[in-house]
């Protein structure tokens, strides 16, 4: 049982701010994931919580109790990192059963946790071999297993995958997801990767230059993204955004008329997701010359360049054109999403 509070915990070096004042209450075996570029603050954060990094200023409560004052080893809480940190010269069985000798548990249960632990990240086989003779992969799921083998209250996880080739990344993404669902034990899970913020979530909380920017399930930030930084950051392709002038509810930007608005006079960023959009015969909001065109097995993007900027849409797989024909794009004004031009903020829902 661990419910995480932070309470305006902000973090300085200097006039540096690399957090700035934290709010937010992590539910029991809630899997939560700070997601935001590098630089952000992630790392910061994690490590405040596991009691490496002293807050400037606010409160870290676990389960009601503030534990600022709390070494690391007093919050109950596991790590796992990028870098896999394995002991070179123990075994695999000995490293996962490393932190049960260390806390001093009872020898007679160590077999027993170890073994449960490897077979959970389905390392029964290697428990002889040295990290040396494993995979990227194998040796991150040892440094899981040492992780869960000390039944901590909270998983704290920075960029674990992030080290691994993409095949094998997706492979150990849905066995962490697995595990979490097993596990149920309350987990923050740091990335810069928008899918495997996506994928893994409860609730995501976007943060850019320290600041959170956004908290919601991942549903949430995709639907209805707070500014146009969490627009930009969250989809693939990244939601396309256009700035142009409103009059009488019509949208105009060149090559792009879009009408029927509810929104008053005046400059205006407007967003649409490429799979919201169609690719008309003609009839459509934008006509402009085809920049370029992507094949993606299941679908063909096509993209265009509205004002220096690249704008895309999901065509159907079939579809094929010349780059520079013209193109019709139909986005009708439900789809869109308007962000003020000066703070980037979201404008009604
Ligand atoms: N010990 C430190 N002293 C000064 N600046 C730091 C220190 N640690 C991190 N930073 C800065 O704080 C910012 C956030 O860092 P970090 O939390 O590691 O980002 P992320 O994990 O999101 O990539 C970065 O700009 C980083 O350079
Ligand atoms: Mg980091």
């Amino acid at each position: 049982m661990a419910e995480i509070r932070l309470s305006g915990v902000s973090k300085r070096w200097g006039s540096f701010i690399g957090v700035d004042k934290f709010d937010l209450t992590i539910p029991d075996r809630e899997f939560l994931v700070l997601l935001g570029p590098s630089g952000c603050g992630k790392t910061t954060t994690m490590r405040m919580i596991a009691g490496l990094e002293d807050p400037t200023e606010g409160e870290i409560l676990i389960d009601g109790k503030v534990v600022n004052d709390l070494e690391p080893k007093d919050r109950d809480v596991a790590m796992v990192f990028q870098s896999y940190a394995l002991y070179p010269n123990m075994n695999v069985y000995e490293n996962i059963r490393f932190p049960l000798r260390v806390r001093g548990s009872d020898p007679a249960t160590h077999k027993e946790k170890v073994m449960r632990a490897s077979a959970m990240v389905e390392l029964d086989d290697f428990l002889h071999r040295k990290p040396a003779e494993l995979s990227g992969g194998q040796r991150q799921r040892v440094a899981l297993a040492r992780a869960i083998v000390r039944e901590p209250n909270v998983f704290l996880m920075d960029e674990p995958l992030s080290n691994l080739d993409a095949k094998l990344r997706v492979s150990t993404r849905a066995q962490i997801k697995n595990l979490s669902h097993e596990l149920a034990v309350t987990t923050i899970y740091v990335t810069h990767d928008q899918i495997e913020a996506m994928t893994l979530a409860d609730r995501v909380v976007v943060m850019e230059k320290g600041v959170v920017q956004q908290v919601g399930s991942p549903t949430e930030i995709y639907d209805r993204p707070a500014n146009t930084f969490v627009a930009s950051f969250i989809g693939n392709p990244a939601m396309n955004l256009m700035k142009g002038e409103v009059a009488g509810g019509t949208f105009r930007a060149p090559h792009t008329e879009i009408a029927g608005l509810s929104i008053g006079d005046g400059p205006v960023t407007l967003g649409f997701r490429a799979e919201d959009a169609e690719v008309a015969g003609e009839g459509g909001q934008i006509t402009a010359p085809i920049y370029t065109l992507e094949l993606l097995g299941d679908a063909t993007m096509v993209s265009v360049r509205i004002g220096g900027a690249l704008v895309s849409a999901k065509a159907d797989k079939s579809f094929r054109a010349e780059i520079g024909d013209m193109v019709s794009i139909r986005i009708p004004a439900q789809i869109c999403h308007l962000f003020d031009a000066e703070t980037g903020a979201r404008i009604g829902d």
